[in-house]
Order: C-alpha cells, then structure tokens, then sequence
C-alpha cells in the first residue's frame, strides 16, 4: 500500500503554509512539485558532475555524458522504446511537437494533404499543426467530442483519407482527463497510411506506458508534469522516422562534419538535439522517473482515482455546479464551473484558502469554445494528494460560491 504520509514528506514544498494555510496543492496537471530525489540529483550534478556533454575528453565532460546519457535510457526503459536512439530530449513536450511538426511537415506534407487533430488538445498539439498547414498548404481536420467528454472516434472514417499524413491526439485531455481509444485511432491511421503523433503530457504521470505496444510513430510528454524539473522532456520517434526526417533546428552536436562547401548530421538522437542540451534536467527528469518507478502504477492508479471519485462526489453537492469530463476511466482531473461564479474569483477565493486550483482556459480555448464558457476552475491531482485535501476544496469551493452568490 503507498504510504501517502511518506511520500509527501518528500516533497519539501508541501510544508509551506500559503496565506496563513497548509498547502492544498491540486495543479499538477500544470506542473507538478518535486520530490527531494529530483532537487538533490540535480543540486549534485551541479556541484560535483558538471561540464558540457558530448564535447569534452577530460573527466567531467566524460562523468556528465554518461549520466546524461544514462538518463536517455531511463526514459528509454520507462516508455518501453525499443532503442535508446529513439529518444530525442527536448524542452518539453512543446518544443517536442514543434520539431515533429517542422520535419515532418517538410519531408512528408505537401498541398492538399491533410493533419487530423482532435477538438480535446491543448494549445501544444493544435498550434504547431495549424503553423505547419499553412506552410505546406495542407488542411487541419478536427476529430470532435461529445458534451460527456467522449472523443467521437466513429468520425474517423469521415476525417482520415488517403491524403491524411499525420493524427496528432493527446494521451489524456488536460481539461477533461478523457483517455480516448488510442489503439482505434492508431489502426484507422495507419490503415490509411498515416502516422500517429500522442501527447503524453497527462498520460504518462498516471500509468504505466508501452510505445511499441501502443504503436504510436510519436510520443511526447515534459518532466515538469512528471515531478521532475522544468524545461526537459522528450520526443519518442520510431528508428525509421529519425533516420528519414530532415533535422529541426541547426547547430553544435547535431552535426557529423561541418564545412562551407556542405555539412553532414550526425546520427539521431543528437542530429535532433542542436546546441548544448539541458542535460541537468534530462538527470533530474530520470530521477523523477526512478521515483515514480517505486510504486506500482496500478497502486498510484486506484490512490488518484479514488480522489477523483471523492472529489467528484463532493463537488457535485455544490448547487449549480457542472463538472467536464465524466468518461470511465479517466485521469485524475477535475474541471469544473458554478453558475454565478466566476472561475477566476472561485481560484482567488480558494488561493486565500491556501487551495492552489488551476483557472482560466486551461490551454485549450476549443474546449472552452466547445461547452460555451469563458473559463473553467480544475483540480488536478497527483500521488501526494490526499483525502483531507479534496475536502478543503471542496468546502473552499463552497464557502466562496456563497460568498460570490
Ligand atoms: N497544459 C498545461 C495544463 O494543463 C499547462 O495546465
């Protein structure tokens, strides 16, 4: 059984009071906080590992490869990709899908082809696309979703053709925690020759991931979300993609020979990683993941959902509450709006409470377009919530609606 007490003695952060208040931290789908594993790894390699990687043969260049190096195959492992060459470290899932978007988009897209994304992504794996359709003159088509949060994959034979290059579709949604049927997507792609790009940004905090059995040609996700640090995360590309697209950006490290007259790249994963990588956050994102790797996932699992379903429960006791987002099954997040009140004012209201809720469009103005609303509040849990916590907010919520009524 996990021992909620212990591991949140871990995360330093959640000892801080906030406006006289314990913390009630509930926006990790945000950005979630960091166990001391993750800062001291980090502190470490800046203290006693640190030099440039990948340039130097004197030992602290030599010590700092091999722990970045070492990280790659902890993500590796922890994706269940079948080679360590597969992983391209990036800033974070963004940077991720905009590299995907650019090579791609030059190698395989051309007027008239046409990119299916789905009505549920946030902004990371509409806009890239959207700026590549226009550069290539191809069209983006939408998958769209139902009141109840249920991807309408039944519309995939009207939207993918023999001109579809590319599905790009998010894991879990960051508004409505639905998982859709990736292996239905996948096949309907695939079936009609085109690749399949998933964002793992949600998913991959809460549950154990498979790439190959999944059978994606693209996965990203960041460390911030996954209680590792910010400004790193990572690209999984099958072998074959990263041999054929052309490099994203250019630079140092990414190169085999460079001279005036022509330069050649060097072999993937570097020939996607230009200029010195953040290769402090690839250590600190492998710890992050040593970390999580403690647990079973089917633990960590039942633990979230079982706060989504108490979280859920209380909030609906609020009068003129509506909750998004209600498929079986879905990840630990909680977005919701009260008649009458305002998201904005509810998260101001609750910040005083010392409750941290997301508010606003959550990155995904389709969303919000969708169901008609300005802006939604959003719980999102993590391993280290707990029971009491979902009561403070939902009493929070409570107390500010009457307060804004
Ligand atoms: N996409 C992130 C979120 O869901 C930033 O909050």
């Amino acid at each position: 059984m996990l021992d909620i007490e212990k591991i949140r003695g871990e995360f330093p952060i959640l000892r801080r009071e906030i406006h006289g208040r314990p913390l009630v931290y509930l926006d990790s789908g945000a950005s979630a906080q960091k166990p001391v594993q993750v800062l001291d790894a980090m502190e470490r390699m800046y203290r006693e590992t640190y030099a440039n990687v990948h340039r130097g043969v004197h030992t602290l260049s030599e010590q700092a490869t091999v722990k970045y190096e070492a990280a790659r195959e902890t993500v590796r492992a922890f994706i269940g990709a079948a080679d360590v060459s597969e992983i391209v470290f990036t800033s974070g899932a963004t940077a991720a899908v905009n590299l995907v978007a650019y090579s791609f988009g030059e190698f395989k897209v051309s007027a008239g082809d046409n990119v299916v994304v789905s009505e549920m992504e946030h902004h990371s794996n509409i806009v890239p696309w959207q700026m590549m359709c226009e550069r290539r003159g191809a069209q983006l088509r939408v998958l769209p979703f139902d009141d109840d949060g249920r991807m309408l994959t039944e519309r995939l034979p009207e939207l993918i053709d023999s001109r579809t290059r590319l599905v790009a579709v998010t894991q879990a949604s960051n508004v409505l925690g639905t998982r859709p049927d990736l292996r239905q997507i996948i096949d309907a792609a695939h079936a009609a020759g085109a690749a399949v790009l998933v964002d793992g940004c949600q998913g991959v905090v809460h549950g154990a991931v498979d790439v190959q059995a999944m059978g994606c040609d693209f996965y990203v996700f960041s460390g911030h979300k996954l209680y590792g640090p910010t400004g790193i995360g990572a690209l999984y590309a099958r072998r074959p993609w990263l041999d054929e697209l052309p490099p994203f950006m250019g630079g140092g490290d990414m190169v085999a020979t460079v001279s005036f007259a022509g330069t050649t790249y060097a072999a993937p994963p570097l020939k996607f990683e230009a200029g010195t990588p953040n290769f402090v956050g690839a250590v600190g994102m492998a710890e992050a993941v040593r970390w999580l790797q403690q647990f079973d996932p089917a633990e960590v699992a039942a633990h979230e959902d079982f706060l989504t379903r108490a979280v859920t429960e209380k909030l609906l006791e609020i009068d003129g509450l509506r909750i998004y987002g209600t498929q079986s099954g879905k990840c630990p997040i909680v977005s919701f709006t009260v008649s009458g009140a305002h998201p904005y004012d509810i998260g101001m209201i609750l910040d005083k409470m010392g409750v941290a809720v997301r508010t606003g469009r959550h990155c995904a103005d389709p969303v919000m377009e969708h169901y008609g609303v300005t802006g939604m509040c959003r719980a999102s849990l993590a391993v280290y919530n707990t029971v009491g916590e979902v009561e403070t907010l939902a009493a929070g919520v409570k107390r500010a609606v009457e307060m804004l009524r």
